[in-house]
């Protein structure tokens, strides 16, 4: 770092490494106060020193070995890195790709990713970004992993993910090895793994990584890894279930994105072993994926078909093994029946709209019986939104459907008569997407309460318009961008209030 004296940068990781211990407080306090999912009875900060307990060394041989495998299990991630990144504008010395083809010798590449000495681009942060962060709230946490959400000292809002000291993985580990030190060392190799994973999994619908902060060996914190992401709100199924279809279909449509983009990813086609709408999140309404420990590349040899069945509690496939020996398509294929089963179900055909049920229903059944690859998926996906968007889905829709309809242009209403629907975009009154002023008219129809309704020139993430449906309203106000169609009082089958 250029024009940074030895001192300060000393002082500024004393500053980082105290900033670490006052977050682990809080965050063990925000934990217990919390009825945590996975917690278990811990031994937080009992941190033994290494050799301290004559008798143990069979247990740290099992646990150094473990540690060991997991690096193992990390480096060929960096080193496909090396292979086929060409745009990241990093410059390489050519004795780094001599060194680490061989993993099994050389662990330097991995210890620079350990102590953050590596960073993949400029504007990455790191542990000095962290000094004077407030943390606000605990975001969620697993078996793994805990997230806190913190203001950095710059008011910048993001994720903090650490090792959940009070999960089942740290739990287990100080159970079989009595070491919490080595043991957060163990569990910080699955945060390794993910920063490395965020590196080489860059999409839209995958959570971005702001940077990480490793204490390093000697560190406070015994080895644990601290990786900054981009803030998001942990996906809400039940909240989901309750939204409109639109913010439904927008999630089913980001999580096919994103398995189209894992299925020929820089590393090859990966799987989401721990598929779960828990390992999602939201930002501003785009799904997220964020828990990526359990993503897989591997492929899986065999001699037969029969060496390639993909198990589900309710329904086995077998998917053909290729003249190269492995199953072809298996990752792809588990990736869409898990979208199909944990989001599709639940998400997609409850409310669609009827101009599009014809091409929900052929999503739910092929992915359901896995007879279309990701491309197809996607295709289908994209052409519902296509036709979702420009209203073509509403060609039944007579124009002069607004005929029925006095409009006022520039024009809001106060003192509003409001009733509600479901699902509304709105707790207190009824308020729709609509493609048109005609579709609008048309919902207004089928309202026996409604008299009214407004297009506020407010939009939805599809640029449909958002309107508000309303049974009256005391008097007309200036509005430049509102307009207000009212109910005619001749029109058959329509009473005013
Ligand atoms: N960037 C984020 N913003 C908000 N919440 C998050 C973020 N990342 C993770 N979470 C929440 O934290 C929980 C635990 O993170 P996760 O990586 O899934 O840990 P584990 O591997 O232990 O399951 C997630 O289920 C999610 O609800
Ligand atoms: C964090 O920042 C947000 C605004 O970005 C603010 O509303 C909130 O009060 C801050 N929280 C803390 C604990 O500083
Ligand atoms: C799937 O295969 C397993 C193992 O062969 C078998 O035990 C199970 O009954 C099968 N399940 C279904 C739903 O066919
Ligand atoms: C798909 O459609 C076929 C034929 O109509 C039907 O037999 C099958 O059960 C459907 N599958 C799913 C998952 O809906
Ligand atoms: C799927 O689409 C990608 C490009 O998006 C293409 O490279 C690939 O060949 C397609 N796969 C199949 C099986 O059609
Ligand atoms: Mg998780």
């Amino acid at each position: 770092m250029p024009g940074m004296g030895h001192g300060r940068a000393k002082s500024l990781r004393a500053a980082a490494l105290l900033a670490f211990v006052v977050l682990s407080i809080l965050v063990s306090l925000l934990i217990s106060s919390l009825q945590q999912f996975g917690a278990r009875k811990t031994h937080f900060s009992t941190d033994a020193i290494p050799g301290d307990v004559e008798d143990s060394e069979p247990l740290r041989g099992a646990l150094i070995s473990q540690l060991q495998q997991r690096r193992r299990e990390i480096i060929p991630l960096l080193l496909t890195h090396n292979h086929n990144d060409n745009d990241d504008g990093e410059n390489r010395q050519p004795e780094e790709d001599l060194q680490s083809l061989d993993p099994m010798l050389d662990y330097s590449l991995w210890d620079e990713i350990t102590l953050g000495s590596r960073k993949a681009h400029l504007d990455e942060m790191d542990c000095e970004s962290l000094v004077d962060m407030r943390a606000v709230e605990v975001l969620g946490s697993g078996y793994t992993k805990v997230v806190v959400k913190v203001n950095l000292s710059g008011g910048q809002p993001v994720a903090l993910k650490l090792v959940n000291e009070q999960g089942i993985d740290m739990g287990k580990c100080v159970e079989d090895f009595k070491d919490p030190k080595g043991c957060r060392e163990l569990v910080s190799s699955k945060l390794q793994k993910e920063i490395v994973l965020l590196q080489r999994l860059k999409h839209p619908n995958v959570i971005k990584l702001r940077g990480h902060c490793a204490a390093g060996a000697g560190g406070q914190r015994g080895g644990g890894v601290t990786v900054i992401l981009e803030q998001g709100n942990p996906l809400q199924m039940i909240q989901l279930l309750q939204s409109p279809w639109e913010d439904r279909f927008r999630v089913c449509l980001d999580l096919v994105r994103l398995l189209h983009f894992l299925s020929r990813s820089p590393l090859g086609s990966v799987a989401l072993l721990d598929f779960q709408p828990r390992q999602f999140v939201t930002v501003s309404g785009a799904l997220k994926l964020t828990d990526l420990d359990d993503a897989s590349a591997a492929e899986t040899p065999c001699r037969t078909d029969a060496d390639c069945v993909l198990q589900f509690p309710h329904r086995n496939f077998t998917v053909p093994c290729s003249a190269r020996g492995v199953c072809e398509g298996l990752n792809e294929k588990r990736n869409i029946y898990n979208a199909y089963r944990y989001f599709f179900t639940y998400l997609l055909p409850h409310q669609a709209p009827p101009g599009l049920t014809h091409l929900v229903d052929h999503i739910m059944n092929s992915t359901g019986d896995l007879k279309a690859d990701i491309n197809q998926t996607l295709e289908v996906f994209e052409r519902i939104l296509l036709l979702y968007k420009s209203g073509l889905h509403l060609d039944n829709l007579p124009a002069s459907l607004t005929e029925d309809y006095t409009v006022m242009r520039g024009m809001g209403t106060s003192g509003s008569v409001e009733y509600r629907c479901w699902p509304s975009y709105s707790q207190q009154g009824c308020v729709l997407s609509v493609h048109s002023a005609t579709e609008a008219a048309h919902i207004c129809n089928s309202h026996s309460q409604c008299n009214s309704f407004s297009l506020t020139g407010q939009k939805t993430w599809t640029g449909r318009l958002l309107a508000s449906f309303r049974s009256g309203f005391s008097h007309l106000v200036p509005d430049g961008v509102s307009e207000v169609y009212v109910k005619k009082i001749n029109v058959p089958g329509n009473s005013m209030v």
